[in-house]
């Protein structure tokens, strides 16, 4: 006998098991299905965020940002160390239960909802009467509405699959298990950038291979030569306008062989390869033919802008569909789906979806580059305070970077906010929130903002805007 649900959620990760929390909440009869398994075979849900991905690099991050602390850091305090040594069986140990409270929490809360959880693969059987019959291992489960949230997996380099040993996903890159005396890593993004910083903090020589001839172009210009200074001066090597010709591997380690942004022959030898050069979408064994799911030629699901597939009453969302592949936009598409299947008018706002790189210093960023307001012709003002003038700053020894403001020139409007410096992460929120209300720099030149805090550099860099700064 098939169990039947108003809402069916296919993955677990902060897509999945966000739509169905909300879809929950709204009253539908709930279920959602993971098959993340943990090293005992138990559910794990939580996706990629949680299992091998913003989670556990977030606590690697930590683990490591302490240990150079307090080698290099504590000693300006008056802190004084000898014989500092990195246990890196317990730094996993430590990240792997981060992990698991998070995916616990995730247990907890489809109990809390009551979401029914499936643990397995779901897999598309057929589509009649109106419902769709979704199969996980034996059981049959019938619903009105499926939520395909599936994610992604990494993209390997041609000629050299993962073997998770010697050449490492994300997943590989998050359990080594002693610091590599040389580590190398494809692609500078975002996880190569982090990932890099994690074992280089910890001792590792790091190289990193780009294939763009320029760094970080996705972010603003300005931050982006910052942050290649910065991540230069931390004995970071990133060569950039490289192409990889092949990855050999055995198991005195990996030799890669590659053409220089000169053209010339070189070969870089290392203990270890990260390659974190973009991710794909996840459709494996989801059987979406049964039913005619429709795919693009990236394979990603194709959906409009609400989400909704070629099908009726099948909805996609986060890693699987177009856009960028962030836990957070995952999430808000996940909500706005619940809600729209409930008849609301669920929106996602792509211009407002904040970026953070977890590095250090951290780079985070909202609306437009200066780079892209040129390209489209649009007339803006730029305001910019450094962080070598914010007494917090100072006192935390933590000076570096910047927060740029652009906004229009005729209406002041906020167009785009590039933060690189300490707590970037968690000052972009201020920026969303201005941005999402339409706000002015002005407002927010105008808004009281704690002293001492960091937060005082996005108000100067609002009077920045208008050439008025304060303690500049
Ligand atoms: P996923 O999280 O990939 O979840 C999909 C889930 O569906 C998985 O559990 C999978 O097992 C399950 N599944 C797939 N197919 C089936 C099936 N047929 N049946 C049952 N279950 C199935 N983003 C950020 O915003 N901030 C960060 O700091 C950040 N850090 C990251 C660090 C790394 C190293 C990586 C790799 C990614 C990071 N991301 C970060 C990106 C973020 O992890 C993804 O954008 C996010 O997980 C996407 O969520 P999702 O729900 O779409 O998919
Ligand atoms: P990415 O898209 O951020 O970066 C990939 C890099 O690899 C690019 O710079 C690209 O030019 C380069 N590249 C591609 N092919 C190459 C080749 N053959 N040789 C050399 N370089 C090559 O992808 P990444 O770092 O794998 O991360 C995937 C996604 O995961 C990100 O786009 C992001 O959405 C998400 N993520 C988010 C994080 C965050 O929000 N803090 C952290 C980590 C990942």
């Amino acid at each position: 006998m098939s169990k039947q649900f108003d809402v069916l959620v296919i993955g677990g990760g902060p897509g999945g098991y966000i739509a169905a929390i909300r879809a929950a909440q709204l009253g539908f009869n709930t279920a959602c299905i993971d098959e993340w398994k943990t090293a005992a075979g138990g559910p794990a849900p939580g996706g990629t965020c949680t299992n091998v991905g913003c989670i556990p690099s977030k606590a690697l991050l930590q683990s490591s940002e302490h240990f150079e602390h307090a080698g290099h850091h504590f000693a300006d305090h008056g802190i004084n160390l000898s014989n500092l040594s990195i246990d890196v069986a317990k730094m996993l140990a430590r990240k792997d239960q981060v992990v698991k409270q998070n995916n616990d929490g995730i247990l907890y809360l489809f109990k809390k909802n009551k979401v029914s959880f499936f643990h397995g693969r779901g897999s598309f059987a057929a589509a009649k009467d109106g419902l769709y019959e979704v199969k996980v291992g034996e059981e049959s489960l019938l619903a009105k509405h499926v939520i395909v949230a599936t994610g992604s997996n990494a993209r390997a380099l041609p000629g050299a699959a993962f073997d998770e040993e010697n050449i490492l996903s994300n997943d590989g890159a998050l359990r080594i298990g002693g610091v590599p005396k040389k580590l190398g890593v494809i692609g500078s993004g975002v996880i190569g950038l982090e990932m890099g910083s994690v074992w280089r903090r910890l001792g590792a020589e790091v190289t990193v291979l780009e294939a763009m001839p320029a760094f970080l172009s996705a972010v603003d210009e300005g931050v982006a030569k910052e942050a290649a200074k910065l991540f230069k001066k931390q004995g970071l090597k990133i060569e950039l306008g490289v192409k990889i010709s092949e990855v050999k591997s055995d198991k005195g380690g990996v030799t890669v062989s590659y053409a220089d942004a000169k053209g010339a022959a070189q070969t870089l030898a290392v203990d270890k390869l990260i390659v974190s050069i973009g991710r794909v979408a996840n459709t494996i064994g989801l059987n979406g033919e049964a039913v005619g799911l429709k795919l693009d030629e990236r394979g990603a699901i194709v959906v409009d802008d609400e989400c909704k597939t070629n099908l009726p009453n099948v909805w996609a969302v986060g890693d699987v569909v177009r856009g960028p592949m962030l836990a957070h936009k995952a999430e808000e598409e996940g909500v706005a789906v619940a809600e729209r299947i409930a008849g609301q008018h669920g929106h996602v706002n792509f211009n407002t979806i904040p970026w953070v790189i977890y590095t250090s210093p951290e780079i985070a960023w909202v609306g437009k580059t200066e780079q892209q307001l040129k390209a489209e012709g649009v007339a803006y003002k730029a305001g910019q305070f450094p962080f070598m003038a914010n007494g917090r700053a100072r006192a935390l020894g933590d000076t570096n970077g910047f927060v740029k403001m652009l906004a229009d020139a005729k209406t002041d409007e906020i167009l785009g906010v590039h933060i690189i410096g300490p707590f970037a992460s968690e000052l972009i929120a201020e920026a969303v929130v201005a941005m999402e209300f339409k706000a002015s720099a002005e407002d927010i030149a105008r808004i009281c903002h704690a002293h001492p805090s960091l937060s005082e550099s996005t108000k100067e860099a609002a009077l920045a805007v208008d050439k008025r700064t304060l303690n500049f």
